[in-house]
Parts: C-alpha cells; sequence; structure tokens
C-alpha cells in the first residue's frame, strides 16, 4: 500500500484499443492496487470508464474526468473537480502522448505538428499550471511527465521526439523551480513496449502483420526477453510517485530494456 490515501491523476488514464493494456491504464490501476484514490482523466469517456470499472471490480477507488489537455479550463475544472471532491492532489501523471501525422523535415505539415506540440507539450503545461498552486498549497506532491526515449535517441519521428525532449526540459524546469515547496517531477522515458499505441496503432499504418511489427520490435530490444509492457512504466511509475523516491527530482528514467544505453 505504498500509495494509502493518496490522491493520484493519470490523464490519459483510458487506453487505445487493442490485446494488450496501455501504460496510462496500467499505472491507474497499480496506483489504486496500491491504495490511492485514481482520477481516471481522459478525452475518450468510454476507455476512461473501461479503466474505472476495472479498478472498482478489484475493489480500488476511482472516478471518471471527462477532459482534453488541449483545453486549459477542462484541466482548471479537473483539477477543481478533484479538490473538491478529495480534498488534495498528491499524484499527476501527465500520460497523453500522440503522433499523428508525424514525419520528416521535409513532409510533416504544420497541421501535425502544431497538434503533436499542443498535446504532447501544452497538454503538461495545462494540467500542471492548475495542479501545481494545490501542490503548492499542501507543500507536497509529485508530477510524472511520460515521456519517450526518442527524445534522446534517434527517431525519423521528428515532432513527436522534440516534443517528448521539451517535455523532458519542462521536466527539469518543474522540479527546479518546485523544489522548495516539496514537489518532485520525474520523467519516464518508455522504450519499445507492447501496447496497443505502439502495436496496434503502427502495424495499422504500416500495413504489417500484428506478428511480424512484434517480431522485429522484441529483435531490437537488448534486455533478454523482448518488448517492456506497460506494467514496466507502471512499476516505475509507481516508485516514483511513492515516498520510497522522497529524494529523486528531475530524473528523466528510461524504462527500455537497455535501448537508450547502446550505441550502434
Ligand atoms: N506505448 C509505447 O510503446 C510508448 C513508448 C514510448 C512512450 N510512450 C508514451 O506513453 C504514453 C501513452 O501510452 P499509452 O500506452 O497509455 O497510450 P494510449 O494511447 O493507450 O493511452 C493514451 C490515452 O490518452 C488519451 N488522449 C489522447 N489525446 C488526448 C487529449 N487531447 N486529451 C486527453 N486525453 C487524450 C487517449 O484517449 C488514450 O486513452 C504517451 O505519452 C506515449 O508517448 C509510449
Amino acid at each position: 500500500m505504498r500509495l494509502r490515501d493518496r490522491v493520484a491523476m493519470v490523464v490519459g488514464g483510458g487506453q487505445t484499443a487493442g490485446q494488450t493494456i496501455g501504460n496510462g491504464r496500467a499505472m491507474a490501476t497499480l496506483f489504486a492496487r496500491e491504495g490511492a484514490t485514481v482520477v481516471v482523466a481522459d478525452r475518450d469517456l468510454a476507455s476512461a470508464r473501461e479503466t474505472v470499472a476495472m479498478i472498482e471490480a478489484e475493489q480500488g477507488r476511482a472516478v471518471v474526468q471527462e477532459l482534453d489537455v488541449r483545453d486549459d479550463g477542462m484541466c482548471a475544472a479537473a483539477v477543481e473537480a478533484c479538490v473538491a471532491r478529495s480534498g488534495r492532489l498528491d499524484v499527476l501523471v501527465n500520460n497523453v502522448g500522440i503522433g499523428t501525422g508525424d514525419g520528416s523535415v521535409t513532409r510533416i505539415t504544420d497541421e501535425a505538428w502544431d497538434l503533436i506540440y499542443e498535446v504532447n507539450v501544452k497538454g503538461a503545461l495545462h494540467t500542471c499550471r492548475h495542479a501545481l498552486p494545490v501542490m503548492r498549497r499542501q507543500e507536497s506532491g509529485v508530477i510524472l511527465n511520460i515521456s519517450s526515449i526518442a527524445s534522446i535517441c534517434s527517431a525519423p519521428i521528428l515532432a513527436y521526439k522534440s516534443s517528448k525532449a521539451a517535455l523532458n526540459a519542462l521536466t527539469h524546469t518543474l522540479a527546479t523551480s518546485n523544489a522548495k515547496y516539496g514537489i518532485r517531477a520525474n520523467a519516464i522515458l518508455p522504450g519499445l513496449m507492447n501496447t496497443p499505441m505502439a502495436i496496434e496503432s503502427i502495424s495499422k499504418a504500416r500495413g504489417v502483420s500484428r506478428e511480424e511489427l512484434i517480431a522485429t520490435r522484441d529483435a531490437q530490444v537488448p534486455l533478454r526477453g523482448g518488448m517492456g509492457s506497460a506494467w514496466d512504466v507502471a512499476h516505475a511509475a509507481l516508485f516514483l510517485a511513492s515516498d520510497e523516491a522522497r529524494f529523486i527530482t528531475g530524473v528523466l528514467l528510461p524504462v527500455d530494456g537497455g535501448q537508450s544505453a547502446r550505441i550502434g
């Protein structure tokens, strides 16, 4: 019960439909198992409700919150509703991330670039803007930004990669400027994960079978066993959200089976 009596908001706590569990849903589920009351915030209400139903089926505590991170007013209302309901907000997870229409410098459109930045960077700015005053009043709080190893490794997806690098920079700034309030901010950098966001979405976009894509990605991971799962991200998130990580802030933690450590 490492998050006993804590209130956590997982933004992007629904998931892309598919055969496996996504990072946001796994984090919400694990946090609830560890005693937190979880606000499952998502643009996709049906998916957020599914996450809440799964948590409640295990006797966990969770509530649905409709939220589009692009809308600053909705982010303000979500934090307000959380505080009105539970009196506090201990953990904020910015899990939403997209790569829609991404490509190389010569191929990406301004519209695709703007959308990716609006969701991946400005979205986190919006949620943090409203969560921070609450956490400062409490003199405690944890912010977890879900970035990607694409932010530090070579990747042909320019807007996604650079938006996640901006999220890393936001994490550093959040950590340094809020340390005096007892607030910690860290980022998790997932590598190749077997989640629907990666497998179902990419196999559809590239026109390759699920099995073929899984085999290719498994072979790229240095650590024996192939890709990671959303539970690997969730366990790292649980550690960083818990008091066990009380002296850890401003860290960018790869969860990638050694992929970012490999040169060549
Ligand atoms: N899965 C991977 O292989 C992988 C690898 C590296 C990094 N990541 C990062 O992990 C995070 C997501 O992982 P996941 O498996 O939970 O993905 P997911 O797609 O399953 O879940 C993301 C959720 O965000 C919601 N969402 C999308 N746009 C939104 C918006 N504007 N406002 C509110 N909600 C919105 C979606 O409805 C969805 O439920 C992303 O930040 C992604 O960049 C994933």
